[in-house]
């Protein structure tokens, strides 16, 4: 579950960061909150004092894992729903009721997300306030575009949509502070933020590659080649660091 664990690590940071009290008694909202022992657990930790979490995520097998593992009297305070963000019909009952909004390494995956947004504002009660965290370019995409050149692996992944990925990269802080601003946010802090991770050894960084969903795409007897390529273009795109033994990632 490691790269579990650093996502989550990235959550613990921003919440930390958040100037927002207790949120004693508040109704909180965690959007794309994936299978539960992710953000969900991470908000709770931070802010044991909250009323509610209304926990919402688009995939049925996210949320049936997230019940699981909530299943226990100590988190009775979350409530799990399979709901898209962009869909507002079934978001209707929290309308103007929810006091903060969280979303981590989400938005990244919608693809109409001036909905999104325009759905987290309704939401919203008057002053509510929503933390957003979200990856804009990360190198593991780097090693896809690459690999997609050729026709050898491309001609697995035709159902990929590269323009969402693409699209990502043409944006940045700027292009989603103007459209938070044009629904009526009141953007208070929007970055980017460079992070950076060490790998241990390439035995770690092939460990990701096989772990990425990417993998799914590959026939098998395939695999062994696919990684060991996708390892050798990581090299090639990001260079070992000085000490030679480990390689810098960022996202
Ligand atoms: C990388 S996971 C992040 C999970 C968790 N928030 C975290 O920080 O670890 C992204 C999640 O967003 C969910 N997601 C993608 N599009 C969504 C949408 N339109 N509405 C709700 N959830 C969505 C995915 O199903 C996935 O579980």
């Amino acid at each position: 579950m490691a790269w579990c664990e650093a996502t989550n690590d990235e959550t613990k940071d921003f919440l930390c960061s958040l100037r927002w009290g207790d949120l004693s008694g508040e109704l909180v909202m965690d959007i794309g909150c994936g299978m539960g022992y992710m953000s969900t657990k991470c908000i709770l930790q931070r802010f044991p004092r909250v009323s509610e979490i209304v926990a919402i995520d688009k995939d049925p097998y996210c949320i049936h894992r997230s019940q699981m593992e909530f299943k226990n009297d100590s988190y009775k305070k979350v409530k799990f729903h399979c709901i898209s963000i962009t869909d507002m019909a079934e978001l209707e009952p929290w309308k103007g009721k929810i006091s903060k909004i969280f979303s981590f390494h989400c938005i990244s995956f919608v693809r109409r997300q001036e909905r999104a947004f325009r759905n987290m504002f309704e939401l919203l009660i008057p002053g509510g306030q929503a933390a957003l965290l979200f990856v804009l370019r990360s190198e593991s995409d780097d090693v896809y575009l690459e690999m997609m050149k050729n026709p050898k692996w491309s001609r697995f992944f035709r159902h990929m949509n590269d323009r969402k990925i693409l699209k990502l990269r043409e944006s940045d802080p700027t292009y989603y502070s103007n459209m938070l601003k044009q629904i009526g946010f009141l953007v208070l802090f929007c970055r980017e933020k460079i992070i950076e991770h060490v790998f241990y050894d390439d035995e770690e960084c092939k460990d990701v590659i096989w772990e990425s969903t990417l993998l799914e795409n590959i026939p098998r007897e395939l695999q062994d080649e696919f990684v060991e390529e996708a390892f050798s273009t990581f090299l090639t795109l990001h260079p070992r660091n000085e000490a030679d033994a480990a390689l810098k990632i960022s996202d």
